[in-house]
């Protein structure tokens, strides 16, 4: 039997989770066309995909999302039937000094993307048949939760209190009422907080590696009591994956590893591996360990139920927390050049070098 041939755009596949995405449907589909849309902000980085930008069955299409005519008039080029959609400002802390970049990527960017794919799809005899637009979101729209044992489900009613979280709330609810006027073949996943290679050093845990690794202070936002919910970039990579091809149409699903974790808790076993995969003494960082000001508005705790994704389409995550962190650490030590070339900002000459050239 021949293998389905699919046209998919993967938006934000420069990013952080899109690059395990993207490389992960160009490995394992070579029968699909794999089109990463992506207009390579601060977060976007094409080294990040340096080991599959030569395949056949990959292009790169350097676009802001809230293009909506360029969206469109790919669409119709590349006969787009398949959308993941993970192009979003998605750092908290930025988010609250620049609300105005966020409204205008997560949500107004979101709406662009539906209404190119509603307008093309619509066109075509088939219309919707085969069609999908996947909506990658986060645990975040849901709020917080109190320091006792409960957990966000699918069940669980949006309550966003960062304008990060309220951006993608806002976005998780134009999703589903494309869905539920127009009869467009959507999903919306929600995730806990991910970590693993290429995750910009910004984010918890690669700017703690950095920072432990050229003995600068490591800011912990208040008391460090937050609890957040960790899962491996390459488990979330494989569920978005499995749901984009077998997920119901209209229905949401949660994705974590039960892996709930105290900031200091976190940090301390950041510091641990990396001391010892350093050869440094056990101990020798914790000194860099300083309390600082508390975010605004920080949530004080994520937990996620993802107990239908793994009833219903059977996953799990594949990898323990410590071999995660393990993997995490070294990748981040083996790769220092990457490190050093996102925090001095000359990998946004990569793509000038790349592509520009072409
Ligand atoms: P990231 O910040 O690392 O990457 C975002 C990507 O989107 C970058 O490549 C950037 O260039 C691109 N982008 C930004 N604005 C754009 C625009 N206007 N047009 C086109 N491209 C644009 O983000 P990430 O951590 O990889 O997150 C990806 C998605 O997953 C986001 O939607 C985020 O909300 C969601 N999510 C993230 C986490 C997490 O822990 N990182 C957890 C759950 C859900
Ligand atoms: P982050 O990686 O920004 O993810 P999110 O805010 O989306 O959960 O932060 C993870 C947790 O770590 C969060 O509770 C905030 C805290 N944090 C610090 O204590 N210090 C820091 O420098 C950063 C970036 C985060």
């Amino acid at each position: 039997m021949t293998k389905a041939k699919r046209n998919i755009v993967i938006t934000g596949g420069a990013g952080f989770i899109g690059s395990h995405v993207v490389r992960l449907f160009v490995t394992k589909y070579p029968e699909y066309n794999i089109i990463n849309l992506d207009k390579l902000t601060y977060a976007g980085n094409l080294a990040n995909l340096k080991d599959i930008e030569d395949k056949p069955n990959y292009k790169f299409v350097k676009m802001d999302i809230c293009d909506f005519e360029g969206v469109y008039k790919l669409m119709q080029e590349e006969q787009i039937d398949g959308v993941i959609h993970l192009a979003a400002e998605s750092h908290v802390d930025r988010s609250i000094k620049d609300p105005f970049t966020f409204a205008r990527t997560n949500v107004m960017g979101t709406l662009a993307l539906l209404q190119a794919a509603k307008l093309y799809w619509e066109s075509l005899p088939e219309r919707y048949e085969g069609k999908r637009f996947y909506h990658i979101s986060t645990d975040e729209v849901y709020g917080a939760l109190e320091f006792d044992d409960t957990l966000f489900t699918e069940q669980t009613p949006y309550s966003p209190h960062s304008p990060y979280s309220a951006s993608k709330a806002s976005s998780d609810h134009f999703v589903r009422a494309y869905h539920d006027t127009y009869g467009m073949p959507t999903i919306v996943t929600n995730c806990s907080n991910n970590y693993g290679p290429y995750q910009f050093p910004e984010k918890l845990i690669p700017l703690f590696i950095n920072n432990i690794r050229k003995g600068n202070p490591l800011p912990v936002y208040g008391k460090g009591e937050n609890v957040r919910d960790w899962l491996y970039v390459e488990d979330h990579a494989r569920a978005i994956d499995l749901i984009f091809h077998k997920g119901v149409a209209a229905e949401t699903y949660n994705i974590g590893g039960f892996n709930e974790w105290r900031n200091i808790d976190l940090i301390k076993v950041v510091i641990k591996t990396v001391d010892r995969l350093l050869g440094n003494s056990d101990g020798h960082s914790l000194g860099l360990i300083t309390y600082v000001t508390d975010r605004l508005g920080h949530d004080a705790r994520y937990a996620i139920d993802s107990s239908k994704l793994q009833r219903e389409l059977g996953w799990e995550p594949s990898l323990q927390f410590e071999e995660g962190i393990e993997r995490t650490v070294k990748w981040y030590l083996e790769n220092q050049e990457w490190l050093d070339g996102v925090t001095s900002g000359s990998y946004q000459k990569y793509y000038e070098e790349q592509y520009n050239n072409r």
